[in-house]
Order: C-alpha cells, then structure tokens, then sequence
C-alpha cells in the first residue's frame, strides 16, 4: 500500500472512519465496517448524492432487493458478460487479475481493454511474475471469471439467485411501472442508493476494490429523437476531459474546455453525457474532491462495459493512480430491450402524438382453413410467424409467396392464403423504447477520495497537527463542545449546550477529557469544522444578566478547524450561527 493509503488507514481505523471487518476471526478481504466516524460520513454524501441528484431534479427514488433471480443477469447480459481476467499462480495457487499484473509490472495502462489472449501474450513477453511468490505465470492461461455472488432462492438449488452486481437492475426490472407512475411521461428519471456486490478476484486499496459496496445511480430515460437535456445550465462549466484521442496520443494531455466548447469541438459526443459530467463538476467542489486531482476520462473501445455505447469515468487521483468514482455511461435501449426480450412485459413507453396521424399499416389475416389441411399440427405456429414477420419485414409480402422459418423448417405460403393487406389506421400515438443515461456513483470510493484529499498536516502551537479540511456539509460532526475544564460549572454548561445543538438538528460531541489543546486535535483529526469552548468569560456573561445588566451577553468561543481562528458568538445565537455555518448560507470569516 502507498504511504499515502498507509496513513489514510491508520487514520480510519483508529478514529472510527472504516476497518476491514470480521477482524476477529482475521478479516476478508474486500469487506469493510464503517465505523462511527465513517458511517456518518457515508450518510451525508448519501444526502448530498440525493439533494443534488433526486429532490433538486425532480426525479424519483427507488429501494430494490440486494437478491434477484437468474432470469434478470441472463436477460441483463451479466451472466454472459461480467468477467474480469483471472491468471492462477502455478505454485503457490494464488488468483490475480491479470490485467492488473500487467499495468502494475508494464507501462501500459488501462489494460483491461485487452482480450485474454493479448494478455497472456504481455505475460509471457515481460516474464511477469506471481505478485505474491515471485513464481514465473508465461504459460499459465488467462481466463475470464464472472463476479457475481450466487445464491440459492429458497430451499434447493432449482431457483438460483445472485446478488445483484449493480443497482441499475433493480431499476430497470420495474420500468414497466416506474413508468406508470411518471404518468408515462419522458423524460423521467430513477435513482437508487444501495448494496451492489462483486466477487472481485483480488480485492486491494482499502475502500477501493471491494466486494461489497454502496452505489448511488441515477437511471436518466429519455425520448432519444425528442429530449434534449437542460445544457444552458451547465454550459460555461469548464471540464478536465481526457478523451479517447488524447489518451491514444503520443503527447495526449487532459483537455481544459468548457461543456459547450466541448460538444461544439466533438470532444463529448452526446449532450446527456455531457450535461450530467457540467451537473457533477460543482458536486464534486461541493462534496470536498481537489479539482487539482480530477479528471474525466473517457473509456476506451475495448473498456466499454456490455451495454455502454459510450462512457466517461470521472476519475480522483489517490497516490499517484486515477481511481474512477462516477461511471457517465450512454446506455442507448439496452437494458430495456433486454428485459423485453426475455420477459412478457414490453418496456416501451406509450408516446401520444400532438394531433393523431394516418398510417398506412400492413398485416396479415391468416386463412386457417387453408393452412391447417396443409401443415397439421404447425398450422398455428406459421401463422404466427406470419404476423411477426408482416410487423418487421411488410417487404418480404410483396411477391405472390412468402417464406417462414419455423423451429428451423421453412413453410411456404401464398401471400393470399396469408391475407396480406395494407390497411389505414388513424393512430394517436405510438410505443417507443426509452434510451438510459446512467451517472453510476461509488459511494465507498467517494468516502476515501473526499478522506485522502481533506487531509491536511501542519504546526499548531509548534506541535505537528494532522487535521482533515472537509466541508462542514459533509463532516461526521459538525460541533465538538469542550468546557474548558470540567469545574466550576463549566461542564455542566457546556453539557447543556450541546443537548440544545443537537435539538438543532446538529451532530454534537461534547468532550471534556484531558487538555483543550488534545480536545481540539481529537476533533481536527475526524476534520470536526468548529469548536465550541465554554470559558470563564462564559460564566462573566451569565453573571453579568443574572445581575439584569442590560449589556451582559453570554458568550463562547467557535474556533474554525482549518485557521484555528476563535471568535466569540453569543449564546442565543449560537445553534442559528452553526446550522447557517454547516449549510454554507454564512462563512466563518463573515462572523
Ligand atoms: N451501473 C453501472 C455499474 O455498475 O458500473
């Protein structure tokens, strides 16, 4: 692990923010506790996911099963596709990726665009070695292994489940509904936080790759001949792009240019895309992300995920790597013409045209008395067959026979028996497909992001201080309440003091054990924004009203983690002062 990760973990586990759980019975890898610290850190990303995502935009919020049946990752592709490249070592058995053998040993990058072959071939010609024993891997073969966890539905093993490798199932299998209740209306949007799960080969970085985890997605479905997203909004947004082009290039560099340069330059291929990468810049600034350590990056050919027609990544740097933490993917009709296909449902949504339109419709009235003295028992099935043809290709009706293909036998009829007809119709509208836009968040790898870029060391008082500079919006608590010693009534102010906070609605930890200045580093460490000190000059102010003069007002210190500045703030204003602080409406300079 870098040093970098070394500390951020060190740091995580003795102050609460996450540890590798079932230490006990000596851990498992990819499995993670939040811990008090974390856990809180983790709800209010999740709340500043959902403000930006779902109640500012108006879209809808879901909460589906973790387990879902077999028929939903064959239908979805997962059970064919969702593999990554696995290379077993020959002596002491250990399981690597094998494209991370590769970038980790070579200089190429991004090698999971590389088919299995290629990258036995990289192997065999860099003489890479088992990680773990150092044994020679050239020979051994690279196979592809799929990530999902199975599971038995119930008793016996006649209903196999999996739980789900991303959340976007959970959404997609509801569409029918889902669009129901958004009044068949497009464009509408899905979101959905919750557990995904991949059984990662060899999960590594801390909160990194792991095998369970937390995503935040948002399923964006659109009319793709008629939505246009709200561009004007996030044009002038400037965006760090690292194309496909830049990244293929021999002296590639990220690109500099704003949301509107980079759709008029074709940079970003689809205005979707583009608007959620402008919405999410200033998420990320808000969330605490170094815009000096991010990116987007788009995704290569051979890196696109299944159903992906295009991809970009946003991407934070941790210890020298890009990390992705947002997928932006064009997921066209995919999904839902997947789900179609294997399902009885047909995932379209219903599109009522402004005035209604006559078409001219070909179709076919099949003459049963003539087809079941001629083909027994299939009579139905070429029937049928004819139907389904007349809909997807009307053309092939044009001759005086037509030709179908029945469980691989082919039936030829006449076009008359087949009662071919065209036929005017006034329609009123009619059923399309929905495309996906998809901006896949995840969630642990925007807690270690957010943990690696706040953290801070610097000299207090000539004493080295590590502290984390999170935004108080995001911080797991956003007061520490101190007496400044536990005597004289200063404690049990203090104590009052934070219940009133809490009833604030703020996250208050009142401390009153051992020096102030060990207080103040305690907090700075779990990147607490403010301190609220109870003083003698408190008690002078309380004195001073009790004795009804009309100048006494009861103060106490606020101290700001990043400056260590204090400034006093009276009482009664006090919970007003920190909930404006915390929610960004007052800046401790304007105090
Ligand atoms: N839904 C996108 C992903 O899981 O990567």
């Amino acid at each position: 692990m870098s040093e970098e990760g070394a500390r951020l973990t060190e740091l995580a586990k003795r102050r609460g923010f996450f540890l590798q759980s079932s230490g006990a019975y000596g851990g498992v890898a990819g499995f993670y506790t939040y811990g008090p610290q974390g856990a809180t850190l983790k709800d209010n990303l999740e709340n500043a996911w959902r403000d930006r995502y779902v109640t500012r935009e108006g879209h809808m919020e879901i909460s589906a099963p973790d387990v879902m049946p077999e028929a939903v990752f064959e239908a979805s592709g997962h059970l064919d596709g969702f593999d990554d490249m696995i290379v077993e070592c020959p002596e002491c058995g250990a399981s690597h990726r094998a494209d991370h053998v590769v970038e980790d040993n070579t200089s190429i990058e991004e090698a999971e665009s590389f088919s299995t072959d290629r990258i036995a071939e990289i192997i065999e010609e860099n003489d890479l070695v088992c990680p773990d024993c150092g044994t020679e891997l050239a020979d051994q073969p690279v196979e592809d292994f799929n990530l999902m966890f199975e599971t038995n539905i119930g008793p016996g093993s006649s209903s196999p489940g999996y739980l789900r490798p991303e959340t976007a199932q959970g959404i997609f299998v509801e569409f029918p509904q889902l669009s129901e209740y958004a009044r068949n209306q497009l464009p509408f949007g899905v979101a959905q936080i919750g557990k995904a799960y991949r059984n990662e080969i060899s999960p590594r970085k801390g909160l990194i790759r792991v095998r369970e985890f937390t995503q935040a997605e948002l399923e964006h479905f659109i009319d793709p001949e008629e939505d246009e997203p709200p561009i004007a909004r996030v044009e002038d947004v400037t965006l760090p792009l690292y194309s496909v082009e830049q990244q293929q290039a021999d002296d590639g560099d990220i690109q500099e240019v704003t949301v509107r340069e980079a759709l008029e330059e074709g940079i970003l291929a689809d205005e979707w895309v583009a608007f959620y990468l402008g919405l999410s810049k200033g998420w990320y600034e808000r969330i605490g992300v170094d815009m000096d350590r991010f990116r987007f990056r788009q995704h290569l050919p051979g890196e696109l995920a299944h159903y992906a027609a295009d991809c970009w990544d946003a991407e934070s740097e941790l210890a020298g790597d890009w990390v992705e933490i947002t997928g932006f993917a064009y997921r066209g009709d995919y999904d839902l013409k997947k789900h179609a296909a294997h399902s009885e449902e047909e995932f379209t949504v219903f599109k009522q045209y402004d005035e209604p339109v006559t078409v001219e419709r070909p179709t076919v009235d099949p003459d049963m008395s003539v087809l079941g003295p001629e083909f027994g028992g299939d009579a139905g099935a070429v029937a049928e067959a004819l139907e389904e043809l007349v809909e997807r290709e009307p053309d092939a009706f044009e001759d005086t026979e037509v030709t179908v293909e029945v469980d691989g036998d082919t039936y030829t009829v006449d076009t008359e028996t087949a009662g071919y007809s065209v036929e005017e119709v006034t329609e009123s509208g009619e059923h399309i497909r929905p495309h996906v836009v998809e901006p896949s968040f995840g969630v642990g790898r925007l807690v270690y992001t957010v943990l690696a870029h706040a953290y801070e060391e610097d000299e207090v008082d000539d004493e080295q201080r590590t502290y984390l500079s999170l935004p108080p919006e995001i911080a797991p608590t956003t007061v520490g309440v101190f007496p400044l010693m536990d005597k004289d009534g200063l404690g049990e102010r203090a104590r009052e003091l934070a219940e009133e906070l809490r009833g604030a609605g703020l996250e208050v930890t009142y401390d009153d054990s051992g020096a102030i200045g060990r207080r103040y580093r305690r907090q700075d460490e779990v990147g607490t924004p403010f301190c609220v000190t109870v003083d003698y000059e408190t008690q002078e102010g309380n004195e001073t009203q009790d004795a009804a003069d009309a100048d006494g007002t009861e103060t106490v210190t606020v101290r700001e983690r990043d400056t260590t500045t204090q400034k006093r703030v009276a009482v009664d204003d006090l919970a007003e002062t920190l909930v404006a602080l915390r929610d960004g409406d007052l800046s401790f300079d304007d105090l």
